[in-house]
C-alpha cells in the first residue's frame, strides 16, 4: 500500500465537513523535511484558514481530531502555525513490508480504474540514421509505456515512423545518380545512409549559396546602421546615455549573430568547394533540391518505379532500426508509419471540409483557429498533403482501432505548436473526452552548451553513441573487477555482457533523470559515475546486495518464504523501510505529468538510504541471527525495488559488477 494516497484518502474524509473541493489541499501533504516533524506533514491549514477566515491552528486541530489514522499512524500532532505532523507506526511499516516480500508488485496496488493509453514514441524518419535526439523520445516513451502498464493500464505502443517523406525522394535521387552498386550490394543501409548524407549536403550547398548574398547584405546593413548610431550619438552628445548605449549594445549583438551565421555558412560552402569530388557533383546537380521534391511527389502519386524502389529500400532500413531497438531493449506493439495512412489523407481532408472544420483559402486547405494568423494547413496549393494531415488521419485511426482514453506523443518541444493545433482540431472533430498530451522534451547539448553535433556538424549517430558508452563502461567494469580484494572474478565474455548492459543503462538513465522539459549536457563521465544519480550507482547497489547474499550463502527464495520478523531499531533501518514503501508513490508521481525523473529521483533516494543503512548496520555480522534475517530482508527488498524501478525505466540490472 502506498502511504501518500492512503493519507490523502483519510484526509479527504476529515476535510469533507469544511471544504467541498479538497484536492488542492490534499496536494499539500508532503514528506517532512525533518524527522522532528514526523514522516509526513499536511500544510493546508494556513491556506484553508485564510479562505474560511478562521484560525489555522484551531482548524488544523479540528481536522486532525477528525482524522482517523488508527493502526496506521501515531496520533497526529499540530505544530507551529497549523502544521499537522504524522508519524507512520512502525508495526504498520513492518506489516506492509512483510506483505511486500511475497508480492511480485512489491505492495504497489494496480489502479482501480484502468485506462487505455496509446504511446507514440521514437518515430524516427527512416532512411537516415538514428541520431542522439532519438534517444530522448525512445527512452522516455518506453519508460512511460512500461510504467503505465505496471500501474495496471492497457497500453498500446505505436512507432509512427517517418517512412513516406522527402528523405525517400532524397535516397531515390541519390540511388539513381550516385549509387555505388557494390557497396549497396554488401550493405544497403550503409550505402543508403551515405546517399542520404550526400544528397543532403548537395541540397544544403545550393540552398546555402542562395542564402549567402542576402545574409551578407543583412550584415552590411546592420554594420552601417551601427556606424550611424555611433555618429548620431556623438553628434548629439549622447554617447554616455544609458538608452543609447543599450541600443548600440543590442545592435552589436545582432551583428555578432549575423556574422557567426555567415561564418558558419561560408565554412559549410567551402567544405564542399574544397572537396574536388563534392564540388564537381554540386556543379553537375544544380537543381537537386527541386528534383528531389519531384521524386517524392512521384512516389506519392504512385509512380511504378519510385514505388518499387521504396519497397526495396524500406525493409533493410527497418531491419537496421530493429537491431538498434533490440540493443536498447525497446519493442513496439505496432509500427504504423506515415505510409500506412497515405490513402486516408484525401478522404479525411474532404470530410473535414464537408464538416466545416477545414476550409479552402488561396487554393490550399487549412483549419483556422481564433487568435492565430496562420491556419494549420492540411493540403497545399499543389495538392500535396502535410505532416498535420497524416497526424489527423493517424488520430482518427487510433481512436477507431484501439478506443483509447489518452494518447501521449513523446516528441521534441519544437513541435509544440503542431500538437497544440492538432489537439484543437481533434476537439473540433468531437474527440473532447480523449486526453491528448504532448510529452515534450528539450535538446541534448554538447559540452559547449550547443546542440550535440559531430565535428562535421552532423547530429551524432545513435549507434556510435551506444558503442562509445559501452566501451567506456567496459573500462569501468574491468577496473572494478581487477580491484576486487580476492582478485578478478569475471570472464572476458561476462565483462562484455555487463559492459553492454551498464553502458546502455547509463545512457538511458542520464536521459530519464533529467526534467524532460530542460536541455541537458551530454557527458559520458557523468552518466557512468559510480556515485551520484546514475544507473551505474543503482546497478552497483543492486549487485552489492546480491554479492552479500552470495558471500553469506543466503538463498533469497528461502529467505522470502520464511517471512522472518523485521526489526526497525535504528533510524537507518526505519528510514530505509519507509523509503521502500514509497515506491508506489513514485510511480504515481511519475504518471501524474508523465515524468520518469520522478522515478529516478526516488531510486536515487532509495539507494542513498540503503548506503546509510549499509554503513551503519552490519548485515552478515549482525548481533543476532534474527537481526541478520531482518536486515537481509531489507537488503533483498531494496534490490528488488531497484530492479523493478529500473525495469520500469527499461533498464536492466546485473548480478555482478
Ligand atoms: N517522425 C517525426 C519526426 O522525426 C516524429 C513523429 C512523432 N509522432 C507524430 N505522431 N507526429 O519529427
Amino acid at each position: 500500500m502506498s502511504i501518500l494516497p492512503e493519507l490523502e484518502r483519510r484526509f479527504r474524509r476529515a476535510l469533507a465537513p469544511v471544504e467541498e473541493d479538497p484536492d488542492p489541499l490534499l496536494a499539500m501533504i508532503r514528506r517532512s523535511q525533518d524527522p522532528k516533524f514526523g514522516d509526513y506533514q499536511a500544510n493546508f491549514a494556513m491556506a484553508l484558514g485564510k479562505k474560511l477566515g478562521r484560525d489555522p491552528r484551531q482548524l488544523a486541530a479540528e481536522v486532525a481530531g477528525r482524522l482517523s489514522v488508527d493502526g496506521f499512524c501515531q496520533p497526529p500532532e499540530v505544530a507551529g502555525p497549523g502544521f499537522i505532523n504524522l508519524r507512520v507506526r512502525d508495526d504498520w511499516i513492518v506489516d506492509q513490508l512483510t506483505a511486500a516480500i511475497g508480492d511480485e508488485r512489491l505492495g504497489v496496488p494496480a489502479v482501480a480504474e484502468p485506462k487505455t493509453y496509446v504511446v507514440d514514441f521514437s518515430a524516427p524518419n527512416v532512411a537516415k540514421p538514428m541520431h542522439v535526439g532519438h534517444i530522448r523520445s525512445t527512452s522516455i516513451g518506453d519508460a512511460l509505456a512500461r510504467t503505465l502498464r505496471f500501474a495496471g493500464h492497457r497500453v498500446v505502443t505505436d512507432n509512427h515512423i517517418g517512412d513516406w517523406g522527402t528523405q525517400f525522394g532524397m535516397i531515390i535521387y541519390g540511388y539513381r545518380n550516385f549509387c555505388d552498386g557494390e557497396a549497396y550490394g554488401q550493405n544497403p543501409v550503409g550505402e543508403l545512409s551515405r546517399l542520404y548524407q550526400l544528397v543532403r549536403r548537395l541540397i544544403d550547398y545550393h540552398a546555402g549559396k542562395t542564402r549567402l548574398a542576402p545574409l551578407a547584405e543583412k550584415l552590411a546593413g546592420l554594420e552601417s546602421r551601427l556606424a550611424e548610431m555611433h555618429a548620431e550619438a556623438a553628434a548629439e552628445g549622447k554617447t554616455g546615455d544609458k538608452r543609447v548605449k543599450k541600443a548600440i549594445h543590442r545592435q552589436q549583438k545582432d551583428i555578432d549573430e549575423a556574422r557567426e551565421e555567415l561564418g558558419e555558412l561560408r565554412a559549410k560552402l567551402e567544405a564542399v568547394e574544397q572537396d574536388p569530388e563534392l564540388s564537381k557533383l554540386a556543379a553537375e546537380h544544380p537543381r537537386i533540391g527541386q528534383s528531389v521534391l519531384g521524386e517524392t511527389s512521384r512516389l506519392h502519386a504512385g509512380d511504378e518505379e519510385n514505388r518499387r524502389l521504396w519497397r526495396e529500400f524500406l525493409p533493410p532500413c527497418l531491419a537496421a532500426l530493429g537491431a538498434t531497438y533490440k540493443r536498447l531493449g525497446v519493442a513496439f506493439d505496432h509500427t504504423l508509419g506515415e505510409s500506412f495512412y497515405h490513402q486516408r489523407l484525401r478522404p479525411i481532408v474532404e470530410e473535414l471540409i464537408a464538416a466545416g472544420i477545414a476550409r479552402e483559402s488561396d487554393g490550399a486547405v487549412g483549419i483556422f483557429f481564433e487568435g492565430q494568423d496562420a491556419p494549420m494547413l492540411i493540403r497545399k496549393k499543389d495538392g500535396a498533403f502535410l505532416y498535420a494531415t497524416t497526424d489527423l488521419a493517424t488520430l482518427r485511426y487510433r481512436v477507431e482501432a484501439w478506443q483509447p482514453d489518452a494518447i501521449l506523443y513523446v516528441v521534441d518541444f519544437r513541435q509544440s505548436l503542431h500538437f497544440e493545433n492538432l489537439f484543437a482540431a481533434a476537439r473540433r472533430m468531437g474527440y473532447e473526452r480523449l486526453e491528448l498530451k504532448h510529452v515534450s522534451f528539450g535538446t541534448v547539448l554538447g559540452e559547449d552548451g550547443r546542440p550535440f553535433k559531430t565535428r562535421e556538424g552532423d547530429a551524432v549517430g545513435l549507434e556510435s553513441l551506444l558503442d562509445e558508452a559501452v566501451a567506456r563502461a567496459r573500462k569501468i567494469v574491468e577496473e572494478n573487477d581487477d580491484a576486487k580484494p580476492g582478485g578478478a572474478e569475471l570472464s572476458p565474455s561476462q565483462r562484455a555482457r555487463i559492459a553492454e548492459t551498464v553502458g546502455i543503462a547509463a545512457l538511458k538513465y542520464a536521459d530519464l533523470s533529467q526534467n524532460r522539459d530542460s536541455d541537458y549536457v551530454f557527458s559520458y563521465d557523468k552518466m557512468l559515475a559510480m556515485n551520484g544519480n546514475t544507473a551505474t550507482y543503482m546497478q552497483y547497489a543492486y549487485a552489492r546486495v546480491r554479492s552479500i547474499f552470495a558471500k553469506g550463502g543466503v538463498d533469497a527464495e528461502a529467505l522470502r518464504a520464511s517471512r522472518p520478523p523485521i526489526f526497525l531499531n535504528t533510524p537507518a533501518e526505519r528510514d530505509l523501510a519507509l523509503e521502500l514503501l514509497r515506491f508506489g508513490e513514485a510511480v504515481d508521481y511519475c504518471l501524474k505529468d508523465y515524468r520518469p525523473n520522478q522515478l529516478t529521483s526516488y531510486l536515487f533516494e532509495l539507494a542513498n538510504c540503503y548506503s546509510t543503512f549499509f554503513e551503519n548496520c552490519p548485515v552478515l555480522k549482525a548481533e543476532t541471527p534474527e537481526l541478520r534475517q531482518s536486515r537481509l530482508v531489507l537488503c533483498d527488498l531494496t534490490a528488488r525495488t531497484i530492479q523493478k524501478g529500473l525495469g520500469l525505466l527499461g533498464i536492466d540490472v546485473v548480478e555482478k559488477m
